[in-house]
């Protein structure tokens, strides 16, 4: 990988703690400068002199980085719980840079410098998901970009049914229950863990179909529902296609080339599959898309983003107030999401990193490759485990398996994942590996393993894997290799 792309993160040994420590000077040294060219005639309230940090400060931060200590090390590439990774260095320098000012990009007087920052963001997304007009902003996750997209679509089109797959987002049913949407039916999934088009044809049939939503990573198993399918459908059926891309919308950077157009699939190695290249090929066809930046676009919590492809839908959200939005001929986010106040550091952030790391096949695309492909040999390692099987073929980067049973009944297999998870969890005291479990209700696993007796009518537990780090593919996949011998253990 490009040393420049390294030196973009602190390092699971702090090996960059040098360029951080560095570029935050620049940052501080900086904000000190800017502070000071204000209102120059106006003298120092501290009397020249100023104190030094308090006594109380010190004792108190002392006491607070002990206790972060015993946070867990979602930085480490052998922590592959869940979706969490390392924030980027540009993304902390962009975001101390501008927190320390605290604009608030819920009105441009509020945030001038890091609205226009947000807009130029959202042009990169608009871009990189391969929506050619439309609008969006930021929001504080996937769930409120999901949220505030359903919201105004049911109040954009006012009536119909909302369908979406058994294995969508938790949030999708608490949306619908907020939003007092009766008419929600979630939709069985297939063997891969994609939306079943038939089925859900069967109740387009039915209902009259106000919004559809597909998953472009799902965030139990990484499944990329079949888009091609759904906007055949949308054709015959004209619904709303909402695509929550919260996980999967930056993976599409590995097949961009640097002016965001298509690359031709196999020009170059992109570790994904053909099925998921057309899927991500067709996401700008979507009419709206929730992307999180605070998943595999680099960024830290709280950054997920709305994208609508028809503007005026917005028009239904507008909201105004007679304290704010004073600036009329400038964009104020505020006036049509669902939240209030956001940090306008949050924007930078975002700016500043995409600067660095577009989401483009030689940018972002050059991390998220190595996390395509740790997941790809972790795959093959386990295909070839006698211990091991895969639960399916993953869509991107999160691996679902269990342990091969002599005795074919998912109570059997569940004794044993469930000692597994025991030694590589957040369960033990201090596991090798940290990963996580995927629970799958009887209906489903029988449709996923149907050759398995279930005896006892019980969910199946599978272990996963979320690779979404870079690390686990370098130095020939050590992690990848070390983690399978410890689960074969
Ligand atoms: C597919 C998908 N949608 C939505 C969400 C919700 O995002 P957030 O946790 O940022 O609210 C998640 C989170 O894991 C997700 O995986």
């Amino acid at each position: 990988m490009k040393e420049d792309f390294l030196s973009n993160y602190l390092g699971p040994k702090a090996e960059n703690i040098g360029v951080l420590k560095d570029l935050l000077g620049v940052v501080l040294d900086y904000q000190a400068n800017w502070r000071k060219s204000f209102y120059k005639g106006d003298v120092s309230l501290y009397g020249g002199k100023p104190p030094e940090a308090g006594e109380k400060l010190k004792k108190e931060l002392a006491d607070f980085l002990e206790r972060s200590s015993k946070s867990l090390p979602y930085f480490h590439p052998r922590y592959m719980a869940q979706m969490v990774k390392d924030p980027s260095i540009p993304t902390v320098l962009g975001y101390v840079a501008f927190m320390l000012s605290n604009p608030n990009n819920h009105a441009y007087e509020g945030g001038p410098v890091t609205t226009e920052m947000e807009m130029e963001v959202v042009e990169t997304m608009l871009k990189m998901t391969g929506l050619k007009t439309g609008w969006g902003h930021l929001s504080s996750g996937g769930s409120l970009a999901n949220m505030e997209a359903l919201w105004a679509a049911r109040d954009f089109y006012k009536e119909g049914y909302v369908y979406f797959s058994e294995v969508s987002h938790y949030s999708w049913k608490r949306i619908c229950q907020i939003l007092a949407i009766k008419n929600y039916k979630e939709i069985p999934a297939d063997r891969n863990f994609r939306i079943d088009t038939e089925i859900l044809e069967s109740e387009l049939k039915k209902n009259r179909a106000m919004f559809v939503m597909a998953n472009l990573g799902s965030t139990g198993t990484g499944s990329v529902d079949e888009i091609e399918k759904l906007l055949d459908l949308k054709k015959k059926y004209n619904f709303h296609l909402h695509v929550d891309a919260a996980y999967g919308g930056f993976v599409r950077s590995v097949i961009l080339d640097d002016n965001f157009g298509l690359i031709p699939f196999g020009k170059e190695e992109m570790e994904i599959s053909e099925y998921t290249y057309r899927q991500l090929s067709l996401l700008g066809e979507a009419d709206s898309i929730t992307v999180d930046p605070h998943k595999h676009g680099l960024i830290s919590y709280g950054a997920g983003a709305v994208l609508y492809k028809n503007e005026e839908m917005r028009s239904v959200l507008l909201n105004s107030a007679p304290y704010t939005y004073h600036k009329q001929d400038k964009p104020n986010i505020g006036m049509f999401s669902l939240e209030g106040s956001r940090p306008g550091a949050m924007a930078a952030a975002c700016y500043l990193t995409y600067r660095v790391m577009p989401p483009v096949s030689s940018g972002m695309g050059e991390l998220i490759r190595n996390s395509l492909a740790a997941c790809r040999k972790f795959y093959e390692l386990v295909e070839d485990s006698a211990r091991l099987k895969n639960l399916n073929s993953p869509d991107l980067d999160i691996s679902c398996f269990y342990v091969n049973t002599k005795e074919s009944d998912i109570g059997a297999i569940n004794k044993e994942t469930l000692g597994i998870y025991k030694r590589l969890s957040v369960e033990a005291e201090s596991p090798e590996f940290i990963i996580s479990k995927f629970v799958i209700p009887p209906v489903l696993s029988g449709v996923v393993l149907p050759g398995y007796s279930n005896r006892n009518d019980e969910n199946l537990s599978a272990l996963r894997a979320v690779f979404m780090k870079h690390w686990p593919a370098m130095d020939d996949f050590y992690y990848i290799k070390e983690l399978v011998r410890q689960l074969e253990k």
